[in-house]
């Protein structure tokens, strides 16, 4: 499949996500464990950017698809589907534009991807128009602070590094929050500190993860 349109996608940042990845913090890697690994049935990974979730993913899961916009993040997920030995079955599509029936996941799957999407309401109207009424969003984002302090710099820098730094990236969006308002119940939420305080990652904190189901 050749999913690389000229013009589209971030290059450079699909080849530093990729780095990144690979050199992920202990408690990052937990996180993405906890959130992966409890999927089930039919799952849809939204946002499944370089495939570093690929490897978390259960034997029994019974079929994984796997979304994101990006071309340039779509081959190396096409390389690391390869490597992980199971199928997986890869489309190019944005969060807010779902190819896929109502009611067919069991499990939707989303990893820093609500911070990156241009519309989190629309987004989150798809996951819950294509998860079944029982089934699962299972989520880890970074997030606003909950105080003043740390909201004011994330809404100070968000501008800068969206544009500059890390391809549309929001520092500042309280996913909870949309999460409740699209119509979602939690059966889990935690908020985390994955990484520390003093970090150049420190404006990506704090961290939700979590589980949440249609009301
Ligand atoms: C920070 S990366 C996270 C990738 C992956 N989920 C992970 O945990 O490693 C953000 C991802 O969101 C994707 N993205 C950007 N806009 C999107 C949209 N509208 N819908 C879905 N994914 C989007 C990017 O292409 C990128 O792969």
């Amino acid at each position: 499949m050749s999913t690389r349109q000229q013009g589209e996608g971030h290059k450079w940042f699909a080849a530093f996500w990729d780095w990144a990845v690979k050199n992920e913090n202990a408690a990052i890697r937990r996180g993405r464990q906890e959130t992966v690994g409890g999927a089930t049935g039919r799952v849809l990974e939204i946002g499944c950017g370089t495939g570093a979730n690929f490897p978390y993913y259960r034997d029994d899961v019974t079929e994984l698809i796997a979304t994101d916009p990006d071309p340039y993040m779509l081959e190396r997920a096409g390389k690391r589907a390869a490597e992980v030995r199971r199928p997986v079955a890869i489309h190019k599509a944005p969060a807010e534009e779902l190819p896929f029936d109502d009611e067919s996941f069991d499990t939707v799957v989303s990893t820093w991807v609500m911070c990156h999407v241009r519309d989190p309401a629309r987004t989150l109207a798809e996951v819950k128009r294509v998860v079944k009424p029982e089934g699962e969003f299972r989520f880890y984002e970074h997030v606003r602070y909950d105080h003043a302090f740390g909201a004011f710099w994330q809404d100070l820098i968000t501008p800068l590094w969206r544009r500059l730094l890390a391809s549309g990236c929001h520092l500042n969006r309280d996913t909870a929050r949309s999460i409740t308002e699209a119509g979602f119940v939690f059966q889990e939420l935690q908020s985390l500190k994955p990484v520390p305080l003093l970090s150049p990652m420190v404006l990506t904190r704090p961290n939700i993860k979590g589980v949440a189901r249609p009301a």
